[in-house]
This record gives structure tokens, C-alpha cells and sequence, in this order.
């Protein structure tokens, strides 16, 4: 099976490219993230505070977390039978995913899912320890960064998009700020590159450069 890792902070890109890999080149797309959100979402709907290691791992056999790809290769996120994809996109569920993904627990409960996609299929995944900890064996690893200033303006317009309401552009650069510190500073799995990754600065790029990029890397391992 061929195995992609793509790795970076929230608003990189990643999952704008990594969802046109797919498509270019034939691969299932795992956005590794949506998981931690689902799983966030879940743990609130319970009234669990999200810092909480203990409440959390207590909470956690309850949550039945299950991946099933739509017709036209969509991801969608189950939680006990309930599809939770559409509210995944959130600021707040980004904010309550990181927070969760902190504790080892809840990375153990998703390691399983994402390997298993990894073995099934041509895959690829993005998040923040594909390189490092999920797919340590995968064919190509990137690592796609961008500046906070950056990343804040692609945040707004995602959210602007999606019809959601969000904060200023101080307020936004601040959360992403956080977040960064938060992943990268966590004692299991943070966000980090791994060695054998290609850095890729996306910061004066356009997304359709950032394609062909990485669809060229691609092509040249596939040959
Ligand atoms: O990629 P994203 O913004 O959807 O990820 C949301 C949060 O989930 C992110 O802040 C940290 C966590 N996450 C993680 O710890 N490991 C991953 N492989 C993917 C996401």
C-alpha cells in the first residue's frame, strides 16, 4: 500500500492538499484531525471537561468512534452510530480536539483506526504525528508549515465559508498561537517533523503550487 504523511500546524493547508492528492492521484484522504474532533465534540456532549485526563479516559469506552468514506470519497465521522462530520469544523471543536489530544488515551484509541486505514489502502493522512508515531514506515513524509499571520487569514476565510461565525484577526492569530504551543509542547506524540520529511513553507504560496508540489513528489516515488 502506498502511505502518505502529511504533517503541519492547523492552517497550513494541509487538508486542502492533502484532499487534492487524493483525488489527483487516487488515494483514500484520512483527515486524522476530524478524529480528535469527533471525539472532543463526544466528550463535551458528556459534560467532560477536556483537561481532565481521568474524567476523559473514564468517558472514553463509551464513545464509539467509527470512519466510513462517502460515495464521492467524502470522510465521515460516526460517533455511537450519529455522523458528526458536518460539525467538525468549528473553532470550538478545534479548541476541544487539541485539548483532548493531549492525553494518551485518547491518542491509543485513535492509533488503532488510523494504522488500519493505513494498511487497507493508498492513503493520505494529515495531522500532526503521521511521520513521527502513525505511519513511522511511510512512503513520503511532508511536513507543510506556514506563518501564524498566514494561516490566521486562510482560518477566516475557511470559517467565512462555511458560514461560521469567528472572531478578529488578533483574536484568531492568538487561538492558532495557543494551539501550535499546545500540540507542539505536549509530552506524547506532539507536533513535530520528523526526520525523513520534505519541508514545505507554504507562506508565499498558492494552494494550487502547494498541489503540484507535492503531486510531483508523488510521482517521482510512485515510478
Ligand atoms: O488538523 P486539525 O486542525 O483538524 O486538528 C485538530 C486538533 O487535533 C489539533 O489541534 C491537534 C489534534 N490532532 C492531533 O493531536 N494529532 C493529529 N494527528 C491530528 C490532530
Amino acid at each position: 500500500m502506498l502511505n502518505i504523511a502529511i504533517d503541519g500546524p492547523g492552517g497550513s493547508g494541509k487538508s486542502s492538499v492533502a484532499k487534492a492528492l487524493a483525488a489527483r492521484m487516487d488515494l483514500k484522504y484520512l483527515d486524522t484531525g476530524a478524529l480528535y474532533r469527533a471525539l472532543g465534540l463526544a466528550l463535551k456532549q458528556r459534560g467532560v471537561d477536556p483537561e481532565d485526563e481521568q474524567a476523559v479516559a473514564g468517558a472514553l469506552p463509551s464513545v464509539e468512534l467509527s470512519l466510513e468514506y462517502a460515495e464521492d470519497g467524502r470522510q465521515l465521522v460516526f460517533v455511537n452510530g450519529e455522523d458528526l462530520t458536518p460539525y467538525l469544523r468549528t473553532q470550538d471543536a478545534a479548541d476541544g480536539a487539541s485539548k483532548v489530544a493531549v492525553h494518551g488515551c485518547v491518542r491509543n484509541k485513535l492509533l488503532g483506526i488510523q494504522r488500519e486505514t493505513g494498511k487497507r489502502f493508498n492513503v493520505v493522512m494529515d495531522g500532526r504525528d503521521i511521520g513521527t508515531v502513525v505511519l513511522p514506515g511511510a512512503d513520503l513524509k511532508i511536513f507543510l508549515t506556514a506563518s501564524v499571520e498566514v494561516r490566521a487569514k486562510r482560518r477566516i476565510g475557511e470559517l467565512e465559508k462555511a458560514g461560521h461565525p469567528h472572531g478578529s484577526m488578533e483574536e484568531i492569530m492568538e487561538e492558532i498561537a495557543q494551539r501550535d504551543y499546545r500540540d507542539s509542547h505536549r509530552e506524547i506524540a506532539p507536533l513535530k517533523q520528523a526526520e525523513d520529511a520534505v519541508l514545505v513553507d507554504t507562506s508565499s504560496m498558492s494552494l494550487e503550487e502547494v498541489i503540484e508540489t507535492v503531486c510531483s513528489m508523488v510521482s517521482s516515488i510512485r515510478k
